[in-house]
């Protein structure tokens, strides 16, 4: 039996995530785990509090709980890593370095650990992105990206230790909060649509970035983990493609279900983080090795927001 352990489950791929390895494997197999306690005292599975930071702690859990499975998502996204570099470093390296040492040292089954867009940079040709091709990032954030990369490769190779990855693009869920990536904006923009019906932008409007519905990249993840080892050509992360867009067009987009909507473009530095990523993506490799196939495009995504924050709304009143 699979005993699951998710880092930064609290967060916007972890709420998701959570939920559908609770439906796989069993509410009580999966232990999710983020640096501070869940703000809703009901969280549905077990829960404990733990930083990435802390090995001994991270080690306490594998012993405790007999994990044979981790999905590390814990890291500080590209907006806010390029305010606090050290500090994104420190989180995005070290954690990851302590999930890997004690995979190898507890013999854990397989490592899930997420890459990004992030690790391509200026020069590296932005339309269809393929799997394969420069990666220079300039963002602190990509860095950390990179380097990940090459060490969930270096720990597969020297310790056969399977650890499966991808470069996700940009997120967009209604079951969390954005958490200070570039692409966020595309998460901010549907609730200010229905909390004050406008939106400043903080990307050019013609700024095209890959992104991605939430399910999709939960399916894609859940697919990967369970794709057979002999047929994963690459041993780094694979690139998967959803949709692509820019602000503009995520915007006419609400405008077919809030006709008044209004935005405005006010780019600020994140503009540069964006220019500096792709603005498509070649999946093939994704496709061929373990049939990826993505299901939701821009209008799809733009109904299921809308429609899920409609409800959230209600609910809750306000928020
Ligand atoms: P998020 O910022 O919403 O969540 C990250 C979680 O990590 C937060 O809940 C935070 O509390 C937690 N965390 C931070 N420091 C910690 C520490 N020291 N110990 C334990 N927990 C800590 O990010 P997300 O969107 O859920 O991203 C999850 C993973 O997916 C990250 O590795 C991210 O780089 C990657 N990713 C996300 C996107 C995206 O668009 N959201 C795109 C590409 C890759
Ligand atoms: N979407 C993430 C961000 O903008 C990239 O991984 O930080």
């Amino acid at each position: 039996m699979e005993q699951i352990l998710v880092t930064g489950a609290l967060g916007q791929l972890g709420t998701e995530l959570v939920a559908e390895l609770q439906n796989k494997y069993g509410t009580e197999q999966v232990f999710a785990t983020d640096i501070h306690p869940p703000m809703n005292k009901k969280y549905h599975g077990n829960f404990e509090a733990l930083d990435v930071l802390e090995k001994k702690a991270i080690e306490g859990l594998i012993l405790r709980y007999e994990i044979t499975q981790i999905y590390h998502l814990a890291a500080i996204l590209s907006a806010n890593a390029e305010k606090s570099p050290n500090l994104a470093w420190h989180i995005n390296m070290d954690g990851l370095i302590n999930v890997l040492e004690l995979a190898k040292e507890h013999k854990i089954n397989k490592v899930y650990w997420p890459s990004s867009i992030a690790v391509f940079g200026p020069d590296t040709p932005k339309t269809n992105t393929p799997q394969n091709t420069v990666m220079n990032p300039n963002t602190i954030y990509g860095i950390t990206k990179v380097a990940g990369e090459k060490l969930c490769a270096y720990y597969n190779e020297k310790f056969d230790l399977d650890i499966r990855s991808i470069r996700y693009p940009g997120l967009i869920g209604h079951k969390s909060f954005p958490g200070g990536g570039t692409t966020d904006y595309a998460v901010e923009i549907y609730h200010e649509a229905l909390k004050t019906g406008k939106f400043s932008a903080p990307l050019a409007e013609n700024e095209m970035l890959p992104m991605m519905f939430m399910p999709d990249a939960v399916r894609a993840t859940l697919e990967l983990m369970d794709a057979d080892k002999e047929k994963l050509s690459i041993k780094t992360s694979y690139n998967i493609a959803g949709t692509s867009f820019t602000p503009k067009d995520i915007a006419k987009s609400i405008q077919k279900i809030i006709p008044g909507f209004n935005i405005n473009f006010h780019p600020d530095f994140r503009q540069n983080i964006a220019a500096s990523w792709p603005n498509s993506i070649d999946d093939s490799y994704a496709r061929n090795d373990w049939n990826w196939k993505v299901a939701y495009n821009l209008d799809d995504i733009t109904k299921e927001m809308i429609s899920h924050l409609r409800i959230k709304r209600q609910a809750i009143k306000v928020y």
